[in-house]
């Protein structure tokens, strides 16, 4: 198979490095600026003997090289610097997407894209107005990290090993995030019945504000060995058909009471992109806090230029 990623700066080149070690799928890395794709896939490929991947990796500025990609991942555009939240990145990352997703789709009608670029669940949007493509095929990369984040603060909190945690961060990739704590088990076991309030606040705390202090620490740029490794997990299981159910900005079109909204909720990947919306038995106060999270990226979305 043959996986583009757009933008080859630091998340799309870390996510082309995982993809290729994993042996998942061709790269093509392409990206405005002359040199870097062509030079960071030069790069992996010098690792072949060193990892025994197969696969290949190539850099490019011509859409030419991209055709007929399975699946096309867009990390195109600036990212947030310390003080900055995803939104105000708004401005110049939608006329970057704008002009991405229209090129990116000519070369690869059939793919399924992955947005990456941020704010997500409004870039997202955009990419989907302004491509008319089939909801299912086009989908945003923010829950899968997430939940990961909020897994990493579990298994500190706990001790416990990552394979025995299972974690659920759903809503906007944003401000407006949501932790699902009563679906977050360690070996089944709701982490509600493992921690007290306060801890379970302070797991929850840890994943909200993980992008940030990751930005905190760097001052130069924003997270992208974990952003990296989230796109890696959902093309995987997008190229391997594994029907997984993982936390995706994906099309939300009636499920738990939310009409026509790019948000993260659970969803099930296969080869087609999302299979399905998967819709958890939430209680009322689960179900409130995911339609205010809705509202939050609904309020984003009305600062989109036309
Ligand atoms: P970066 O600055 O390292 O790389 C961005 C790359 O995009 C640069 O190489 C730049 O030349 C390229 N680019 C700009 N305009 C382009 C165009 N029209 N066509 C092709 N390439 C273009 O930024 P980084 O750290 O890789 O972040 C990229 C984006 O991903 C940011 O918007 C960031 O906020 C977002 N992000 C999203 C995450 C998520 O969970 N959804 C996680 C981490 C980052």
């Amino acid at each position: 198979p043959k996986v583009t990623i757009v933008g080859a700066g630091n998340v799309g080149a870390t996510a082309a490095h995982i993809i290729a070690s994993k042996n998942l799928a061709d790269v093509v890395l392409i990206d405005v600026a002359e040199g870097l794709p062509q030079g960071k896939a030069l790069d992996m490929m010098h690792m072949l003997s060193v990892e025994q991947f197969t696969v290949h990796v190539t850099g490019t500025n011509d859409y030419a090289d991209t055709r007929d990609s399975d699946v096309v991942v867009i990390t195109a555009g600036i990212a947030r610097k310390p003080g900055m939240t995803r939104e105000d990145l708004l401005g110049v990352n939608a006329g970057i997407m704008k002009s991405v997703i229209g090129a990116a789709m000519e070369a690869s009608p059939n793919a399924v894209f992955i947005c990456v670029t941020n704010p997500l669940d409004v870039m997202t949007t955009l990419a989907y107005r302004q491509s008319g493509l089939p909801a299912e095929r086009l989908m945003g990369m923010g829950g899968v990290l997430d939940s990961s984040r909020l897994a990493f603060a579990v298994c500190e909190e706990l001790g416990c090993a990552p394979a025995s945690v299972t974690a659920w961060a759903v809503g906007a990739h944003g401000e407006g995030m949501v932790c699902w704590p009563r679906f977050t088990t360690v070996d089944g076991t709701p982490i509600t019945e493992l921690m007290d309030e306060a801890a379970v606040a302070s797991v929850v705390q840890r994943c909200v504000k993980g992008g940030a202090e990751v930005v905190a620490f760097l001052k130069t740029g924003s997270a992208y060995y974990a952003p990296g490794a989230s796109i890696a997990k959902m093309v995987e299981a997008i190229l391997t058909d594994s029907h997984e159910v993982m936390s995706v900005c994906a099309h939300i079109d009636g499920q738990y009471g939310i009409d026509d909204l790019y948000m993260n909720v659970p969803v099930r990947l296969g080869r087609g992109g999302v299979e399905e919306v998967v819709e958890f038995d939430l209680d009322d106060e689960e179900l409130a806090a995911l339609r205010a999270s809705a509202d939050s990226v609904r309020a984003g979305l009305a600062n989109l230029p036309e």
